[in-house]
């Protein structure tokens, strides 16, 4: 729907105040015919709005949908540093993107982006990532830790224990992680983490992370495609989901574990994350850059790279793939 007729119809329903509007006032406030009225009121239903329609009134808001914007996400955030300064936009390409810019610009640790829609998400080893309006998570964090460049797959892993946790807390869910970071439910995606570095060669500048969760998404939402490899919370639980009170969440626990790990290294984080770890003690397949290796996930390395023993009882370390299972 273009913007300036979904404005000018979310005016005239707000200026009804709950009051119900015949589809012949709309089509003469917009400016266009009752057919069209109908197909805008369609779009808004697919972003989230729930409308009443009654023969001869017309048509009448109930709910709008529920925005992740600053106000919401602010109001009963427990964390002292990450989304502490907030950049919310309704659409954007991506959040990653934004996140690079404001990083580069010096924003401070914790700066988060979050948008209702990004139009052109991207995920792992150059994907796009499907990010329809108001349904989802899609957000990146900026952290800023003293470190070298070869720590930074580790905060993948802490971030992927701190949504499942989250997940968990918020929805009473039980998802797993394969490695390096999707969390899976029922075999189907439910999130994805992309881990970003600015750095010089000794140091980190900043590390982008980039969360995107599958929240309130009905199953036909997804594109064809999709349908067989991805799921949502909504769909898993049958409820939806408050995305900001998990934004919340998620920024509490990777608060607490980047702490923690701050203070005494992987180890402990290590435990946590094979304990959710859906991969480990099985045959898999890892499809690299350069070939496939097959064999038994054996663990993960204290800098995160996976172990996989192949028939041979050779241990090879596993960089960046994309595991089958
Ligand atoms: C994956 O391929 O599994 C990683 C997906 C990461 C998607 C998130 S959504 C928010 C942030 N912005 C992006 O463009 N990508 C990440």
């Amino acid at each position: 729907m273009q913007s300036t007729t979904r404005k000018r119809l979310l005016e005239a329903f707000s200026a009804a105040d709950g009051e119900f509007l015949s589809g012949q006032a709309l089509a003469e406030i917009i400016g266009c015919s009752r057919t069209a009225i109908w197909k805008h009121i369609e779009e808004l239903r697919k972003d989230g709005f729930e409308l009443e329609a009654v023969r001869r009134k017309g048509y009448r808001i109930i709910t709008t949908p529920e925005k992740v914007n600053e106000n919401e996400i602010r109001l009963g955030l427990q964390t002292k540093v990450l989304g502490q300064s907030i950049h919310y936009l309704e659409s954007t390409e991506s959040t990653q993107k934004i996140a690079h810019q404001l990083a580069m610009e010096g924003c401070p640790e914790g700066t988060l982006v979050i948008a209702e829609e990004q139009v052109n998400g991207r995920g792992r080893l150059t994907r796009t990532w499907y990010s329809p309006k108001y349904t989802g998570i899609w957000m990146s964090l900026v952290l800023r830790p003293k470190l070298p460049p070869i720590m930074a797959p580790q905060f993948t892993l802490i971030a992927a224990v701190a949504v499942v946790q989250a997940i968990e807390e918020v929805c009473g869910l039980y998802p797993g992680i394969k490695w390096p970071n999707d969390i899976l439910m029922g075999g189907r995606k439910v999130t994805g983490i992309l881990t970003e570095l600015q750095a010089d060669s000794d140091r980190i500048n900043a590390i982008i992370i980039g969360i995107g969760i599958n929240v309130n998404q009905e199953k036909e939402d997804f594109p064809e495609e999709l349908r067989h490899i991805a799921t949502s919370l909504f769909v898993e639980k049958g409820e939806k989901i408050s995305r900001a009170g998990l934004v919340q969440c998620i920024l509490l626990k990777l608060e607490k574990y980047y702490q923690i790990y701050m203070d005494r290294g992987f180890a402990p984080l290590k435990i946590l994350w094979e304990s959710y770890a859906l991969s480990l003690g099985k045959n898999i397949i890892a499809h690299t850059l350069t070939g496939k290796i097959s064999g038994r996930a054996v663990g993960i390395s204290d800098e995160g790279v996976l172990k996989v023993e192949d028939g041979n009882g050779q241990i090879h370390d596993i960089y960046s793939a994309d595991i089958e299972m």
